[in-house]
């Protein structure tokens, strides 16, 4: 035990709404395929989903990207589609192919879902948390997630990733009934497991809604902003001081009505969206987060240097998190990730 206080986590500052030069930063699927130590971790099981519900490989895959970087936050090394596995869906991640499950698609799979089994095909997650913080040091949080009920549903219905969700948005027009009780399911499992996530040691939380952007007006209210805000009150009532940072992917002008009728405590920006809108429309509300494009980390060289400054002067003054706009990409160079580091930090050129 050190006798001196331990400093204050940057990224909770920022969440608080403090502006902090350097911002805090972190990056969404930091931990992955782009790190050789990953892929060592990776090939030790049959399975993706074995690796998230392993909690011995899980606390390491979590730590490595820590242990190369100088992230302000860690996050929990896990999927969305943990969720619908602890329903009792089949799930299964193709190499090459991304994600299968065994669609639901009709009122009988939607009551077969098992939500009392859930939490303890959970408790591998919760491990992996109590394991990781007890590592950390007290001024790195690690972020607990889920995905946003419509994000998992376009999965679960679909039975795969999809290029434009349309198996779930069909199934919301013509059923809408039926498909908002599996919307309700996922509310429920979605808080239990922020909240289980909390309860193991997770000092800020997020929720991804990838597929938000598939949505026009009325469906994005109903089954993206009335579903966020359902779990952010759900989690609130038990844990009010652990702040949740919401990302709408593609949500366009919409994410202004996300930021303030969601509740959630910051919002995530996905590269599409204009910087100026972000610092008049969504930080003068609410902390930001975002939203430099993984294609550019990726290619790294003059263009990464001019639209990280470009960033950083636009919402440097208010309370940022300086994050991708999207997860970082497998093919991403080590090399641009530390020049990335050192541009935002303000470390050798
Ligand atoms: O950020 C982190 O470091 C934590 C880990 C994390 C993963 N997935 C690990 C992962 C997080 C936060 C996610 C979220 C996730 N998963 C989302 C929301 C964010 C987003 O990217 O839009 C979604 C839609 C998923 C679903 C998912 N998981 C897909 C479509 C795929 C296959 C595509 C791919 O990139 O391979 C996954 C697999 C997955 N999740 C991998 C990782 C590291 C790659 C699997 C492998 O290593 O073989």
């Amino acid at each position: 035990m050190s006798a001196t206080p331990s400093p204050q986590s940057t990224l909770l500052q920022a969440l608080n709404g403090q502006a902090g030069a350097p911002p805090p930063m972190w990056l969404m699927r930091q931990a992955g395929r782009y790190l050789p130590e990953y892929r060592e971790v990776r090939a030790k099981v049959p399975s993706f989903l074995d690796l998230c519900l392993t909690p011995e490989l899980a606390v390491e895959v979590t730590l490595q990207p820590l242990r190369r970087f100088a992230f302000d936050a860690g996050i929990v090394f896990s999927d969305i589609l943990v969720v619908p596995y602890a329903l009792g869906q089949s799930v299964a991640f193709v190499e090459g192919e991304g994600p299968k499950l065994d669609p639901v698609r009709d009122g009988a799979a939607i009551a077969k879902l098992d939500e009392t089994g859930a939490d303890g095909r959970l408790a591998p997650v919760y491990e992996t948390v109590a394991r990781v913080v007890a590592e950390l040091p007290k001024d790195v949080p690690l972020i607990g997630f889920c995905g946003a009920p419509w994000t998992v549903a376009t999965y679960m219905v679909e039975g795969s990733g999809s290029k434009d969700q349309a198996s779930a948005r069909a199934l919301a027009y013509r059923e809408p009934e039926t498909f908002q009780r599996l919307i309700d399911i996922l509310v429920e499992a979605s808080a239990r497991y922020l909240l289980g996530q909390v309860r193991a040691g997770c000092r800020v939380l997020q929720i991804f809604d990838s597929w938000a952007g598939s949505l026009p007006e009325d469906q994005f209210e109903r089954w993206c902003i009335v579903c966020t805000k359902a779990i952010v009150d759900r989690v609130k009532a038990q844990s009010p001081d652990v702040p949740i940072i919401g990302f709408p992917r593609g949500s366009g002008p919409l994410a202004e009505r996300y930021a303030q009728e969601t509740g959630v405590d910051a919002i995530g920006c996905d590269t599409s969206l204009p910087l100026a809108w972000i610092r008049d429309r969504l930080q003068s509300r609410l902390p930001v987060q975002g939203n430099l494009d993984p294609v550019l980390l990726a290619t790294g060289g003059p263009a990464l240097e001019t639209r990280v400054k470009t960033i950083l002067e636009t919402l440097g003054q208010g309370p940022f998190i300086f994050n991708l706009g999207h997860g970082i990409l497998p093919e991403t160079p080590i090399e641009n990730v530390e020049r990335l580091i050192s541009l935002v930090k303000g470390g050798p050129a």
